[in-house]
């Protein structure tokens, strides 16, 4: 996707995330030369295989796995410490090179322990069903002005008064949950000055090497986590996460300026997932919901939750589409549907009587929408060894038109299995 015209390309979710962004990301990421994350943390799960070689990265970019390519954490991210450092542990196990060529930007926000504890202790995370993973706590303390960040850690006195600060707000905030779990300044401080050496090696300013290299046309790839209807501005409000998933937040979150973001990659699956509590319109209650998940192994790559599963959502793709500004899609796991002998796409929301075509705000309405259908044939038969356009069945061609106009949007890529080598360039 990468030309002289596209130097800095930004691969979103379009759905409620596990699109596979993990895998298109690094695919592509042989174009590129740096690879961005720019907002989330450890609640992201990019799962990326290599040959048979499975590997999940929570906080690290998924180009981490090209050798030549620089990958850089940016400030919009929240960043765990102690879990960057276990999966920095487990890449350098399995043979990659990650020394000197992975940066964390020092303005990004760390996550704390007591963020942890709170969004654990929290009945609000429990009724969204968030990750655990502190993220949500974390952007609070962020916008309220209390956050730590990574630059912090080169000031003891600042970073005690900061520490001070967010453990009081945690403390409360788990009084008032119910928990007997407390924070302690001092333990928190332990915990900082065991990362401190760790983690300043990394830190740079990010925004900075990024704007230098967009100016020298060095092919930037920005990779998103999560999915444009978790985004916390165009989402499904309140059962979304705490940060700009869309394109917008790839600007702010990795400090480059808006008109540096040269493409948007959406990156949807053949059908529609959803992990966590919410509206999702096109949801399977019943056994094909289960079949689909049995097949697509349909389970969190982070907490191994169930996903819950449904047809292919026209309205929010289109809307995603709208949002982001995309300029491609990329299907993944058209495999997953070999085998079903018909098929759905949602076009539209039946709501008291009223045919919505556009993703609506109130979730009230979205409770109440009756999804549309257009029903498709099944091809029966795999599509697993497909490279090329022309090697998928008439039905799945058809399939793939259909959600291609429902999206507005064209699609590039078509996944078929997990591999690096699945997939199709429509273009190629
Ligand atoms: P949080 O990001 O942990 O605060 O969780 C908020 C919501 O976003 C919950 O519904 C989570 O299940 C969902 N979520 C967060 N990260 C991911 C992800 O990487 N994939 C899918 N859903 C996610």
């Amino acid at each position: 996707m990468f030309d002289s015209s596209v130097r800095t390309l930004v691969v979103v979710g379009a759905q409620w995330g596990d699109e596979g962004k993990g895998k298109l990301v690094d695919v592509l990421a042989e174009q590129a030369d740096w690879v961005v994350r720019y907002q989330g943390g450890a609640n992201a799960g990019h799962t990326v295989y290599v040959g048979e070689q499975k590997t999940v990265l929570h906080q690290v970019p998924s180009g981490i796995l090209h050798p030549g390519v620089r990958c850089a954490i940016g400030n919009g991210v929240v960043l765990d410490p102690a879990q960057l450092f276990v999966e920095i542990e487990k890449l350098v196990a399995q043979g990659v090179d990650v020394v000197g060529r992975l940066y964390v930007s020092d303005r990004a926000h760390l996550v704390m322990p007591y963020h942890k504890q709170v969004d654990g202790a929290s009945s609000a995370s429990k009724a969204i069903g968030t990750t655990g993973r502190g993220i949500g706590p974390c952007y609070v303390d962020k916008v309220a002005r209390r956050g730590v960040r990574v630059l912090d850690l080169r000031n003891p006195a600042r970073l005690r008064t900061l520490v001070e600060a967010g453990v009081g707000h945690a403390n409360e905030q788990l009084v008032a949950s119910g928990s007997a779990l407390r924070a302690s300044v001092d333990e928190t401080m332990a915990f900082l000055s065991d990362v401190a050496p760790r983690l300043l090696p990394l830190a740079e300013d990010v925004g900075l090497a990024l704007s230098n290299a967009v100016k020298a046309r060095a092919a930037l790839l920005l990779e998103g986590a999560q999915g444009s209807l978790l985004d916390v501005d165009h989402g499904t409000y309140p059962f979304v996460t705490s940060s700009n998933t869309t394109v917008g937040g790839a600007a702010t979150g990795a400090g480059v300026p808006p008109t540096a973001l040269h493409a948007a990659l959406g990156v949807v699956k053949a059908y529609t997932t959803r992990v966590g509590n919410g509206p999702m319109p096109t949801e399977l209650g019943d056994a094909l919901g289960e079949e689909i998940r049995r097949i697509g192994n349909e389970f969190g790559a982070t907490t191994g939750r169930p996903r819950r599963c449904g047809w292919f959502d026209g309205v929010v793709a289109r809307y995603a589409a709208r949002v982001n500004g995309l300029t491609a899609l990329a299907v993944t796991k058209l495999d997953v549907l070999d085998t079903l002998p018909e098929l759905k796409l949602c076009t539209g929301y039946l709501v008291d009587g009223e045919l919505l075509r556009e993703f609506p705000g109130d979730l009230d309405l979205l409770e109440r929408a009756v999804p549309q259908y257009d029903v498709l044939p099944g091809w029966r038969r795999s599509t697993a060894d497909a490279r090329r356009w022309d090697d998928l069945p008439g039905e799945a061609k058809r399939y793939l038109y259909r959600l291609e106009e429902l999206s507005g949007t064209p699609i590039r890529y078509v996944s078929v299995g997990t591999r690096r080598d699945q997939i199709i360039d429509v273009k190629a």
